[in-house]
């Protein structure tokens, strides 16, 4: 036997084989794995010494499905390999299960801790479950958030166990569901006991007793041998699809998911809805959906990763956080930590700023309960963690503070200055500017290397996206410090070198401009927001801007007319901030608004003044069809996320599509930009820019690719 599983032969006859993968933290069914199960399942048909067998596992958890790195192979292959090769690779999985269930002798699955995925399906192949009883046990089949579905036979066996709407809900939607709730339900068969005190010997005395039954002539029960069933199956499959095709709208496999565990009641024998399971789950893995949840899944496990820290760099401990500046960043800021569990002390300058800031920390909170996200006592709870200062001596033993003031460099410098004056040697000094040099921030202190940018997105409670600024001198552990906190307060973190916008800023400028020359060219900020909207995008550039501010772009324009007079911008977003209409805030923007609501309402006076700016500029309007919309505004993205590479800004394509998932509202389906160039082929995306540069209206240099788009295209490679 293999060392993945340890088997133990006692004097009854019961083989108790312990699944403990020594390199992982967790069992996962590798190739070797399901090596080892086939010499498993050898050895019990065969050995006349073995009258049954307890499967268990050797760590915390039984089994976590399949390893996701092999998956990823094969969802690779999908592309090219034809239906048998990936019925050969994928399909050895739910064959094994099938040749389990047909062994003569009792299986006993003994489920020790979380199983999920391949994990429960074995335990649902087994002819008998037996579980701790322990109300944090979790059961679940996360495959659709991969874009896929449970394919060893979840789809069949699980709604024959714990009913199908219970199935169908736990296959639909991913998340792991506590066994307490699954033991509660009547009827339920998915464990034939829950064992209190030590699972394997309560399973091999079970497998014992499960022999000798056999033995006199009792039947060895199977999963497939019950029937899952339904009082109305039609209306409820038509309900379920309705209901998902609603929810997930881009993404097939829900739906999929539903016609599987539809099969599960109304196949005439399991042979034939594992077959439709099987098939199914391989028509899955090829879709673009699916390709881009597994790119954006591995995204953010590798957007963790940083090339030159390694994962056992010494991190330091955060144990009390500061944040200095209680305004719309500073509060939304400091609920991440409170949220976390993690005292915050937040520091202003005048007491009407610190109450301001905490009266809308305690409001959000208080929504949160209102809409039953929050139980009233954790608000309490959060609220205590919360502290309130003018003083800086009552920050100096703060491990970590934020700076998050005005952005100006002068007030940067003074609380930088002031900050290497009191705060206790080793404290991490971050500033969440989101334009401002911060290698010039750290030069304000004696001590650069423990100065990092985290630049959060507003709502800063609720956005994911975490850009990690690394300034010339950041100090490693500073670094691997900032991730693991960013991992605590449930953050996507992207690491982005120094450069004026970062990551994401930099390459919405880009965007940003091609919006507003689509305007001079004959487009309304309607017509642009409506096609990025229908490619996925939750907000045009023009929405956008009303909701962020059009006067922050304005701003940004006038450094640059003065830094970078070569770059061509339309000044069609200058006429509008001369107007007044800087968006939400003032009441007006690119659309109008009806007081007190955020409903954008197309507005003929802009209409007008982009009419009459085309004309001063003698341009005859033409019709924009949605596809050079949609293709201006995400190439311009593209290049200059090609950019970012080429500088060493961004280390990773994928790094790149994170941001723009988790901050900018990029339609998760489509993996991200520069994901969605590599579906296109760098090839196309250059000729398109090609063409773009051709139009006179448009800006030839800005459409020159980026050197590291134009090498890949030329070699026929892609980002990712
Ligand atoms: N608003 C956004 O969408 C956003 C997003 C990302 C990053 N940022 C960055 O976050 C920072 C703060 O932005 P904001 O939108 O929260 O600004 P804000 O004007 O809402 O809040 C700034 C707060 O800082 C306080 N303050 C100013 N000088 C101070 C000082 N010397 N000491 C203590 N407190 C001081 C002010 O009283 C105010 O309450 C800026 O650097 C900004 O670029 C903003």
């Amino acid at each position: 036997m293999t060392e993945l599983i340890r088997t133990e032969l006692d004097a009854d006859g019961v083989l108790v084989a312990t699944i403990d993968m020594a390199d992982r933290t967790m069992n996962v069914f590798s190739a070797g794995l399901m090596d080892a199960l086939d010499a498993l399942m050898d050895r019990v048909d065969r050995d006349p010494a073995v009258k049954s067998c307890v499967v268990t596992s050797g760590k915390p958890s039984f089994l976590a499905g399949a390893d996701l790195v092999m998956v990823r192979g094969y969802c690779d292959a999908a592309t090219t390999a034809s239906h048998a090769q990936m019925f050969e690779m994928c399909g050895r999985l739910g064959r094994q299960f099938v040749r389990l269930e047909a062994s003569a002798k009792p299986w006993v699955a003994a489920v020790n801790g979380l199983a999920l995925g391949g994990g429960l399906e074995l335990a649902l192949a087994c002819r008998t479950r037996i579980a701790s009883d322990d109300p944090r046990l979790q059961l679940g089949v996360p495959e659709v958030r991969w874009g896929l579905l449970p394919g060893a036979g979840g789809t069949q066996r699980l709604p024959r166990v714990v009913g199908v709407e219970t199935a169908l809900n736990m296959i639909v939607g991913g998340e792991p569901v506590k066994s307490e709730l699954l033991f509660a339900q009547p009827g339920q068969k998915l464990f034939d006991r829950l064992i209190d005190g030590d699972l394997v010997e309560g399973a091999a005395a079970f497998a014992v007793e499960k022999a000798d039954e056999h033995a006199k002539g009792g039947p060895l029960p199977l999963v497939r041998h019950l029937k899952a069933t339904h009082p109305n199956p039609d209306a409820y499959f038509q309900f379920a699809r309705n209901t998902v095709k609603a929810m997930a709208k881009h993404f097939p496999a829900p739906v999929r998911c539903v016609d599987c565990v539809e099969q599960s009641v109304k196949a005439v024998g399991i042979e034939d809805g594992l077959t439709f399971e099987r098939d199914t789950f391989l028509a899955l893995m090829g879709t673009a959906e699916s390709k881009a949840l597994r790119h954006a899944f591995f995204g953010e496990r590798a957007a963790s990763k940083i090339a030159d820290v390694p994962d056992d760099t010494p991190q330091r401990t955060i144990a009390k956080v500061a944040v200095i500046g209680a305004g719309t960043m500073g509060g939304g800021i400091a609920m991440n930590f409170l949220n976390a569990g993690l005292p915050v002390t937040i520091l202003e300058m005048k007491p009407d700023a610190l109450e301001r800031g905490v009266a809308t920390i305690r409001k959000n909170y208080e929504a949160q309960v209102r809409k039953g996200k929050l139980k009233p006592d954790k608000l309490d709870g959060r609220m205590a963690l919360l502290k309130t200062t003018l003083a800086y001596d009552d920050i100096k033993d703060a491990d970590l503070v934020i700076e998050a003031v005005f952005e100006e460099m002068g007030v940067k410098e003074t609380v930088f200055r002031t900050l290497d004056g009191v705060m206790k040697p080793g404290a991490i000094l971050a500033s969440n500017t989101s334009t401002l040099d911060l290698n010039k921030i750290a030069a304000f202190t004696g001590r650069p290397q423990d100065v990092v940018g985290m630049h959060f997105f507003s709502p800063a409670n609720v956005m994911k996206l975490l850009e990690v600024v690394r300034g010339e001198k950041t100090a490693k552990d500073v670094l691997a410090t900032v991730m693991a906190i960013a991992r605590k307060i449930r953050k996507t973190a992207v690491v982005s070198g120094v450069c004026d916008g970062f990551i994401g800023n930099r390459m919405i400028e880009q965007y940003s401009r091609q919006a507003t020359f689509l305007l001079e060219e004959g487009c309304t900020p309607a017509q642009v927001d409506r096609a990025i909207e229908k490619f996925g995008f939750a907000m045009g550039p023009f929405r956008m801007g009303d909701l962020a501010g059009n006067d922050i772009g304005w701003a940004i324009r006038k450094r640059r007319y003065v830094e970078k007079p070569h770059l061509r911008y339309s000044k069609t977003a200058d006429l509008l901030c001369e107007m007044g209409r800087f968006g939400q805030k003032s009441g007006a923007g690119w659309y109008d608004y009806a007081s007190g609501r955020r409903d954008a309402i197309p507005s003929a006076v802009v209409v007008k003044m982009i009419e009459d700016h085309r004309k001063a500029l003698g341009i005859t309007p033409r019709k924009i069809g949605d596809d050079e919309i949609v293709h201006r505004l995400v190439y311009a993205l593209v290049n200059e996320g090609a950019r970012l590479l080429d500088e060493g800004i961004a280390s990773k394509a994928s790094d790149i599509d994170m941001v723009y998932l988790t901050g900018y509202g990029f339609p998760l389906w489509r993996g991200g930009p520069m994901c969605y160039a590599d579906r296109q082929g760098l090839y196309n995306v250059v000729q398109a820019m090609r063409k773009f540069a051709a139009n006179p209206l448009d800006d030839a240099a800005f459409w020159q690719p980026a050197p590291l788009l134009a090498k890949l295209a030329a070699e026929g490679k892609s980002f990712t």
